[in-house]
């Protein structure tokens, strides 16, 4: 049977890459996205429906997954890509850009989760990948409100794995490094007041270390596909996939990838699952 993969941010980056790669598998895949003209490229391949999702509206998310569900009968893979990252010193970061990234990042995932369970549930099948991040598990200074989110991406994604688990629902987290996308460019939010100027030595350093580039290397967008690839379709319980060899020795400083697989696998062997 062919599989079917409903992927958020389709339309650039590793949304894009994601929606080639497993076209070119010969999956059907549900490219969605904010705008569907961005989807010109996808326009000749029968396999792709390009539909409309933003995940600021509630009805796109609800009306993409009921038009993958209609034409291809059936959702494998959600993948939670779409995401920016938004910076700057907490205090000067007006609440509607601190909800705006919690909203897009986090809650628009769950809500989006939200629409795609009851078709896995019935399938009693299923696997939701989620983009999360290197950033997911450490931090940059200045990064309270991207990190935050991802962060809560993380810690939701870790709990649902486990509800999931007996209904035959896979949950997978997939944590990049630094990636040569839009992310930097136009999916890059900074706010700063130049009022408060106890934080600009740290923003200075903060904006030169980010122009040097990321400890955590670069990678292409096609590489992390593949990573999202195995996570899909590798039939394990393992959690979370590691993006790159900078990523990897990043986290490596601070946990032990063993330890981690080790740890959560004790968890679910305490409940049974
Ligand atoms: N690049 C990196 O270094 C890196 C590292 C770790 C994790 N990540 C994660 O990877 C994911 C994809 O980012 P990328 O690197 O591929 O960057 P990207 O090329 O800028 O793609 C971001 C995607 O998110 C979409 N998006 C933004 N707001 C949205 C909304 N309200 N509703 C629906 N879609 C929305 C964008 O749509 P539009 O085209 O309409 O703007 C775009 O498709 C993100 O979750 C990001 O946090 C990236």
């Amino acid at each position: 049977m062919t599989q079917t993969i409903l992927i958020t941010g389709a339309s650039s980056g590793i949304g894009k890459a994601a929606a080639k790669l497993f076209a070119d598998r010969g999956w059907n895949v549900a490219a969605t996205m904010r705008n569907p003209d961005d989807g010109a490229d996808f326009a000749d391949l029968d396999n792709v429906l390009v539909a409309r999702l933003d995940l600021l509206d509630s009805d796109s998310i609800q009306s993409a997954v009921a038009a993958a569900q209609e034409r291809f009968g059936r959702i494998d893979v959600l993948l939670n890509n779409a995401g920016y990252g938004a910076y700057g010193p907490l205090e000067a970061t007006p609440m509607e850009v601190l909800r705006r990234q919690f909203d897009v990042n986090l809650f628009g995932l769950v809500e989006t989760i939200q629409a795609v369970l009851p078709v896995m549930r019935a399938q009693r099948s299923g696997t939701i990948v989620n983009v999360s991040s290197v950033g997911g598990r450490i931090t940059y200074p200045l990064g309270s409100l991207y990190h935050g989110s991802k962060w809560a991406v993380e810690g939701l994604s870790e709990a649902m794995h486990y509800e999931l688990a007996p209904l035959g629902i896979r949950v997978k987290l997939v944590e990049p490094g630094g990636v040569n996308t839009d992310f930097g460019g136009r999916s890059f939010v900074f706010t700063q007041n130049p009022e408060l100027t106890d934080y600009q030595p740290l923003v200075d350093a903060a904006i030169a270390a980010m122009e040097t580039g990321t400890p955590s290397g670069n990678q292409e967008p096609e590489e992390v596909a593949e990573v999202i690839l195995i996570a899909a379709t590798d039939d394990t319980m393992q959690l979370r996939y590691i993006s790159g060899d900078g990523a990897k020795a990043l986290l490596a400083n601070r946990y032990s990838a063993e330890q981690d697989e080790q740890f959560v696998a004790g968890m679910r062997s305490q409940f049974g699952l």
